[in-house]
């Protein structure tokens, strides 16, 4: 018997179906909702599970013989005891219609094996990271940068994060806060991590979309740093498809290579966990 896939005894009291092979059953810890379309939660940490920070993994339901999964980044660093997710609710959406509603003491289900494209690994090391998200797009970076390997191999490290409205930014905003003041981490943020936020469909202190802001050079002048440079810069991109493309053609456009894995390089991209 594999063990790693044992559930929690607590869990395994209230499922009505078996759990499949491969996956963990794990108890939510906490829930957070930040609008009516946005939400976060922790879950207990099976004390197997090994990932590295920025990658995604399989989340389910344990509400049907064979559960819906869906690819959901984890947002929480690799040394933290809890995994963090951050997800978008969907009103008809097959899994998020009803991961929306969980709570404290529910069973949720994670496949066993991590990936994914958004590691430091994959990036060739350099002055300065750029982390490009909108929406959900921002959890790998909620990762990232609570990892101290991220601040070894970059000396800054910049997230940016679009969303439509104000309230959608909270996520971020406490992030950011809570990861400068945390006893572990902040002594690597400090100076060195910088947050730039923007809006696109209601007023804030920075308005319009990241590709706009990167090709009219508000961002940069906000930023204080020079137009995007392969011998300088690294960017992780995360959001939905059509933000993927844009933000690439313009990454791309600056001279910036792809890289990977197996060939670290200059930037890398990953669509946020849709529908
Ligand atoms: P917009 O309001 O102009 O659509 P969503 O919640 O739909 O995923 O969008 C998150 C953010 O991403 C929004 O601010 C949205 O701007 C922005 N966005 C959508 N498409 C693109 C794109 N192709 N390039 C850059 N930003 C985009």
């Amino acid at each position: 018997m594999n063990t790693a896939a044992m559930p929690n005894t607590e869990a395994v009291q209230a499922l009505e179906f078996p759990i499949p092979p491969g996956v963990y059953a794990e108890r939510v810890v906490s829930v957070r909702h930040y609008t009516d379309r946005l939400f976060s939660f922790r879950i207990t940490r099976p004390q197997t599970f090994r990932f590295r920070s920025g990658e995604f993994v399989m989340i389910g339901l344990p509400n049907a013989e064979k559960p819906v999964f869906r690819a959901y980044s984890i947002a929480s660093p690799n040394w933290d005891e809890e995994v963090e997710f951050f997800s978008i609710k969907v009103p008809d959406g097959p899994l998020t219609q009803h991961l929306q509603k969980i709570e404290p003491g529910d069973t949720v289900l994670m496949r066993q094996k991590s990936t994914g494209t958004l590691v430091n690994d994959a990036l060739t090391p350099a002055r300065r990271l750029y982390m490009i998200s909108t929406g959900t797009g921002i959890a790998p970076f909620a990762s990232l940068i609570r990892d101290p390997e991220t601040y070894e191999k970059f000396e800054q490290v910049i997230l940016t994060h679009t969303c439509r409205e104000v309230a959608e930014l909270k996520y971020g905003e406490e992030l950011i806060a809570a990861t400068r003041e945390d006893p572990l981490i902040g002594e690597f943020t400090a100076g060195r991590l910088h947050y730039f936020a923007s809006t696109t469909r209601e007023p804030s202190a920075h308005m319009g979309r990241i590709t706009a802001l990167i090709e009219n050079g508000a961002l940069f002048r906000a930023l204080g740093t020079p137009p995007l440079d392969p011998a300088s810069d690294r960017v992780m991109i995360c959001g939905s498809m059509d933000m993927l493309k844009d933000v690439r053609a313009l990454v791309e456009k600056a001279g910036l290579k792809e890289g990977s894995n197996a060939a670290p390089a200059d930037f890398v991209v990953e669509r946020a966990f849709v529908g």
